[in-house]
Order: structure tokens, then C-alpha cells, then sequence
């Protein structure tokens, strides 16, 4: 019964080529099941085992497929025999032929033909399937997506597929995806993608098929209460605080305030910015549809520039509708600013900054340019050692300890935010959120961009936020008596004011 199944495989293999294809066929094959089942019945989770089970054995499944006709050829080319010759030479001893057995090579042919296209289209579906999962987003191409993988990882949506927010819905989204995402593994191979990936992410689906699905821009988040810890970098590393109120929501009479305003079903805001960067702003305008329009230009910017604003307007490319992107540009791919990073770990006590100058120290361990991650550990490691065994040799004896730790927490800092491979350093993908270095907030809420009448868009420091405290010993220092020779008092009386007033 088996026999003449494996007679037909002994048939196929006429030469090295055909032999080759079909052992990749039936191993790759053979290795798919086996795989499969065990990634069903979660025997094997692992990442890289879906990698394998549903790129590279699909692959050498077909690759073999491929060989078999290749090498069939080459064969009759060789020996110079006609098709049905060396079908009747492989498969049907003449012997056989006389007692109509000839059929069955069709029929075997059949069998497998179909073996394969089930085959094919299971392993394709399996493999579609995967494809939208995170875990191939993230590593398929591991050198270049590492550092999204890493940050995305840590975020608050960990648990979100990278599909969600970078696919969005329908078909053509879908198609769309397909077509660029192999544009990618294209340019990935040879090498010829830009480094760092450039941002803003123009494909983006809108914030409407995406963020929105699962949040709900009318929600009402009203006032967040942030206090951030920071520590000088100082022999103590004194911690100070800052404590602001952000006004994400405040509703003004019904009608939707403060932060979220932008996104209020009833507000319209659009922009056009430099090259389509999202930096520089040329003009914002704001439509709501009691009629109110205002148009906000860029006045140092009017002349040459205003130019490629006009063009823009008029060819109606680049210009922009203010979505949830363009705040919270790194909702997932979340990198720290070097200080604050510090900060952070040093406020949840995974480490006490009990050395002296451990902040500064450390600080100064993590922002060079180094080459590679290697030397980069390495480097973190002698500066701190360094620092302390010739400033401090007593201390640095006594407590190694505490050195190991702050190396440690210093090197986990640098491998999130930095990747030199993808040559992304410090700063290379800055957020939105905030007004860090006039960007964020203030590409608009500046005094540059002014409407017809000479109003500008405003940034009074209570607009978004009211200040509890700016670098103080307490969170809440301006709501207990201010200091009256303190050359802030002016800024804590108003302060306390506007917080009395809610
Ligand atoms: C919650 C939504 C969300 C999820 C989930 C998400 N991303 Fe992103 N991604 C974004 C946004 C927003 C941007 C920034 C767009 C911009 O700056 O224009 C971005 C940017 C990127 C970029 C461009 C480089 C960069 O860091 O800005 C890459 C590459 C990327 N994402 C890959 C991934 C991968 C891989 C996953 C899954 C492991 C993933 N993303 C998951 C929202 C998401
Ligand atoms: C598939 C659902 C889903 C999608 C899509 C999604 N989010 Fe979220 N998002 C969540 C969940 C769930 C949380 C809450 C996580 C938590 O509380 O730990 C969250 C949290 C957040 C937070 C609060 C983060 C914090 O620090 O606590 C922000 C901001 C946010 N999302 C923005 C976005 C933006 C912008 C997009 C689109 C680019 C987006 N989300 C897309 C599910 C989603
Ligand atoms: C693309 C331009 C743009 C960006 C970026 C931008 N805004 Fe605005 N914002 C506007 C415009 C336009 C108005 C309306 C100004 C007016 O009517 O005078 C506004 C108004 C506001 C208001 C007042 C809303 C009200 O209650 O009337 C707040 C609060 C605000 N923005 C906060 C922020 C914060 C916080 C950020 C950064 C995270 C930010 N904005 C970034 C354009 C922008
Ligand atoms: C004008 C800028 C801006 C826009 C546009 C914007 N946000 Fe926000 N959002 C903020 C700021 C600022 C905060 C407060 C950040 C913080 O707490 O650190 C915030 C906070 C949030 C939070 C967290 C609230 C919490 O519980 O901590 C969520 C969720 C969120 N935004 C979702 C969205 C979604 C979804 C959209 C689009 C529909 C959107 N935001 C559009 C600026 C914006
Ligand atoms: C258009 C809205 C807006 C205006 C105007 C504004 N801020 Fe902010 N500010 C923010 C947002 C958003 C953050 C980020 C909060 C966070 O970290 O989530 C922030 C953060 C801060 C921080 C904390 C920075 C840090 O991380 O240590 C300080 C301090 C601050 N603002 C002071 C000011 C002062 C002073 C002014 C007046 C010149 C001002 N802000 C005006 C929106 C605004």
C-alpha cells in the first residue's frame, strides 16, 4: 500500500536538485505538524518557535516544492529523454505499463497536488494569523525593531498588538499593511532602511480606527494631580519636587475644556507644519460650529516660508487634523530623557541615591556617545568604579555593594532609551507631552503664532496646569504659607489663589 507512495517519492528524486527538494518538502512538512502541535497544545509558547514553525518551515516547504520541477529538468535535459520517457523510466516498469498501472501515477499525482494546496492555505492562514501577533512585529526583524519592542514592552500597552494601533481596520488598512510591511522586509535584507526610523509616522491610521476604538475621546478625565521627584545633582542629591494639577478636562459651561479640548467632538483643529514634520508649526486654525473660526500664523515665519503654506493650502497636502498622535506621540514607544530617567528609579527606591553625587555620577555614566552597547556597559561600569575609587577609596570600599547596584540600575536605563545599532540616542524620539525645550505643547501655545487681530494662542503657565510646586522639599509647598521674601511669592499668592477659587 505505502509502497507505491514511497516509489513515487524515490521517482521524484531524479537528481541532487530533485533529491534536496524532496526532503526539504517532506521534512519542512513533517517539522510543521510537529510544531504546530505543540505551540496548540502549549507545550512550546516561546516567541522564536512561531518564527520558525510559521515563516521558516512554510518557506522551505515551498522552496522544495521548487527544487523538484527544477531538478526533473535539468534531468531530462541531461539523459535527453522525452517526458514521457523518463515517466515511464521513474514510475512504470514497462512490465507494469502493459497492465494499466499508468493510471495511478496521475492519481498519486493528484493526491499529493492536493496534500499541498490544503497545506499551503492552512500554513498561509496560520501564518497570517501570526503575523498580526506582537511578538513577530517585534522580533521578525529583530536588529531594527528592537527598540520599539523593548520600550512597547514596559508601556501601558504592553498588552495592545502592535496591529491595533499601526494597522487599524478594513481591508484596505489590511492590504495596505501587507504591501509595506514587505516593502520593509525587503529593505530590511538589504540594508537600505533609514536609521533611526524617521518620525512622524505618516501611514498611521487615524486616531478613529485606532486610540479611539478603545478610548473614548469624550471621556471625562477632569484635573490629574502629577508629582514628579527629582534630585539635584549635587554631593547629597537632594530630592525636590514638582507638583502640578494638570487640567485634562474642565468643563466650561457644557462645552468641553481644557486639555482634551482638541479632540471634543465639536472642535476642529488643523495645522501645517514645516516639511510636514509636525515641528515648526506654519499655521493652526481652530473651526467650531457655533461659526467661530481663527487662524493663528506663525509671524517670523511670514515671507519666504509663508509661501510653502500657501502652496500647501492650495495643492491641499500636509495639512493636518489634530488627532491623539499628535500629543501622545509616544504612547507606547516610550523613551526617558537621561535626568528624569534617574529620577524615576531613584523616586520608586529601587535605589537610594546614598553615595555622594550618585545623580551627577551616574548622569554622567549614561549620556555619552558610545560606540556600541558593549562598550557602553563597560563604560557605565569604569566611570562609576572610577569616580568613586579615586574620590572616595574608603567609601568605595565599604560599599562595592551599593556601586554594583547603581551600575546596574545605570546600565537598565541605557539599554531601554539607547539602541546604536538603530542609532538612537538621547533624545532622538521626543514627546509631545509637556513643553521640554519649546516643542510639545508650545509648537502652538507660543507667542509667534498670532491670528489677524494679534491674539496668539496662549501659554499662560495656569492654562494647563496650576503649579503645587517647582523644585521644592515639599509636593505641596505653595499651599502652605509662602515664604513673603521668597522671589517667587508673587507666583505661590497667585497660585494659591487660583487653587482656592475650585
Ligand atoms: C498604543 C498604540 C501603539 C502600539 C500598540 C504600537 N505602536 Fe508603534 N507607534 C505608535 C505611535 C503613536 C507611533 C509614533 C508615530 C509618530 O511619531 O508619528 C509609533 C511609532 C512606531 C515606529 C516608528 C519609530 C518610533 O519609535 O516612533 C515603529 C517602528 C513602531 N511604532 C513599531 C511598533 C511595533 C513593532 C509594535 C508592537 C511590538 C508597536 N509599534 C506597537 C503607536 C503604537
Ligand atoms: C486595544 C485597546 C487600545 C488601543 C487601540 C489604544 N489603547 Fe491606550 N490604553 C489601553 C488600555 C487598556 C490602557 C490602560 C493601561 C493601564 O491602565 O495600565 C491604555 C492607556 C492609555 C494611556 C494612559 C497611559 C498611562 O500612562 O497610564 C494613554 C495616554 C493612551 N492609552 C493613549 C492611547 C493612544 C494615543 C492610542 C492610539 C495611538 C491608544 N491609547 C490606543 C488600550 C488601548
Ligand atoms: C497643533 C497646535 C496645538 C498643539 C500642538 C497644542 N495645542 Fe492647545 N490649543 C490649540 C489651539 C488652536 C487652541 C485654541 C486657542 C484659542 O482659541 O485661543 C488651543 C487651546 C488649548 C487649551 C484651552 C482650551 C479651552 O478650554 O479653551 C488648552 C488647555 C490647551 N490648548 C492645552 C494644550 C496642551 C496641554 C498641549 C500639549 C500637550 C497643547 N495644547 C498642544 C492648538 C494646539
Ligand atoms: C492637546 C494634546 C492632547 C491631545 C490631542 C490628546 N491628549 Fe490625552 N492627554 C494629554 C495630556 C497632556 C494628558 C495628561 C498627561 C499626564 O497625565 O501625564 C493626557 C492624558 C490622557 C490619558 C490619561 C488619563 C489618565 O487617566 O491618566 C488618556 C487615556 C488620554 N489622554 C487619551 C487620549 C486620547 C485617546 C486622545 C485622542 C482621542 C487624546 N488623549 C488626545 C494631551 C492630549
Ligand atoms: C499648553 C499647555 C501648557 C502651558 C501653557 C504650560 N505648560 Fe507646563 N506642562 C504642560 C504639560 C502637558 C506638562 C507635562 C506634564 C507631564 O509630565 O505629564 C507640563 C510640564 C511642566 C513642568 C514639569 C517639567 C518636568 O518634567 O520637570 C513644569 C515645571 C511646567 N510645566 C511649568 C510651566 C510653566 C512655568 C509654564 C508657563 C511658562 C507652563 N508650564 C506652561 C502643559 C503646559
Amino acid at each position: 500500500m505505502y509502497r507505491k507512495y514511497i516509489n513515487f517519492i524515490r521517482g521524484l528524486s531524479v537528481n541532487r536538485v530533485g533529491l534536496t527538494g524532496v526532503v526539504l518538502t517532506t521534512s519542512a512538512f513533517i517539522c510543521f505538524l510537529f510544531f504546530e502541535l505543540l505551540r496548540i497544545s502549549r507545550v512550546l509558547t516561546n516567541a522564536y518557535i512561531g518564527l520558525i514553525t510559521y515563516m521558516l518551515f512554510p518557506a522551505l516547504f515551498i522552496l522544495g516544492l521548487i527544487l523538484i520541477p527544477i531538478g526533473w529538468y535539468r534531468y531530462r535535459k541531461s539523459r535527453k529523454l522525452s517526458t514521457k520517457e523518463i515517466l515511464a523510466e521513474r514510475f512504470i516498469p514497462r512490465e507494469m505499463e502493459a497492465r494499466g498501472i499508468g493510471s495511478r501515477v496521475f492519481v498519486t499525482v493528484s493526491i499529493f497536488t492536493i496534500i499541498n494546496i490544503i497545506f499551503i492555505g492552512a500554513a498561509g492562514i496560520r501564518t497570517l494569523k501570526f503575523m498580526d501577533e506582537s511578538v513577530f512585529c517585534g522580533t521578525a526583524c529583530h536588529k531594527v525593531m528592537n527598540p520599539e519592542w523593548t520600550t512597547y514592552q514596559v508601556s501601558p500597552h504592553a498588552r495592545v498588538k502592535c496591529v491595533e494601533c499601526h494597522v487599524g481596520e478594513g481591508i484596505t488598512a489590511l492590504v495596505d499593511s501587507k504591501f509595506s510591511g514587505l516593502r520593509q522586509m525587503v529593505k530590511a535584507n538589504f540594508n537600505t532602511y533609514t536609521r533611526p526610523i524617521p518620525t512622524p509616522v505618516h501611514q498611521l491610521r487615524p486616531a478613529r480606527e485606532t486610540c479611539e476604538k478603545c478610548h473614548w475621546p469624550e471621556k471625562f478625565y477632569g484635573q490629574h494631580l502629577k508629582i514628579l521627584t527629582r534630585y539635584d545633582p549635587d554631593a547629597a542629591s537632594t530630592r525636590r519636587y514638582v507638583t502640578l494639577s494638570l487640567k485634562i478636562d474642565t468643563g466650561k459651561e457644557a462645552a468641553k475644556g481644557g486639555i482634551h479640548w482638541h479632540i471634543a467632538g465639536e472642535n476642529e483643529v488643523r495645522y501645517a507644519s514645516i516639511a510636514d514634520r509636525r515641528e515648526e508649526m506654519l499655521w493652526v486654525e481652530k473651526r467650531q460650529p457655533n461659526g467661530t473660526f481663527k487662524r493663528f500664523v506663525n509671524r517670523p515665519y511670514a515671507g519666504s516660508i509663508q509661501t510653502e503654506a500657501k502652496e500647501r493650502e492650495r495643492d491641499n497636502t500636509g495639512i493636518r487634523t489634530m488627532d491623539c498622535v499628535d500629543c501622545h506621540n509616544r504612547a507606547t514607544h516610550i523613551y526617558e530623557d537621561p535626568a528624569h530617567a534617574l529620577d524615576d528609579r531613584f523616586g520608586k527606591g529601587l535605589i537610594r541615591p546614598v553615595l555622594p553625587y550618585a545623580k551627577r555620577e551616574m548622569l554622567a555614566a549614561i549620556t555619552p556617545n558610545y560606540k556600541n552597547q558593549e562598550t557602553a556597559l563597560a563604560g557605565i561600569s569604569a566611570h562609576l568604579n572610577g569616580f568613586y575609587r579615586r574620590n572616595y577609596p574608603q567609601i568605595a570600599d565599604r560599599e562595592q555593594g551599593t556601586i554594583d547596584g547603581m551600575i546596574d540600575i545605570a546600565r537598565d536605563i541605557y539599554r531601554r532609551n539607547v539602541h546604536p545599532l538603530m542609532k538612537i540616542r538621547w533624545g532622538t524620539y521626543p514627546s509631545f507631552i509637556g513643553h521640554e525645550k519649546n516643542s510639545g505643547c508650545f509648537r502652538c501655545h507660543n507667542e509667534h503664532m498670532q491670528d489677524e487681530a494679534g491674539h496668539i494662542i496662549s501659554y499662560d503657565c495656569t492654562l494647563c496646569h496650576s503649579i503645587l510646586a517647582y523644585g521644592e522639599d515639599s509636593p505641596f509647598k505653595y499651599l502652605e504659607t509662602p515664604d513673603k521674601k521668597s522671589p517667587q511669592y508673587k507666583m505661590h499668592e497667585f497660585l494659591r489663589e487660583e487653587f482656592l477659587k475650585k
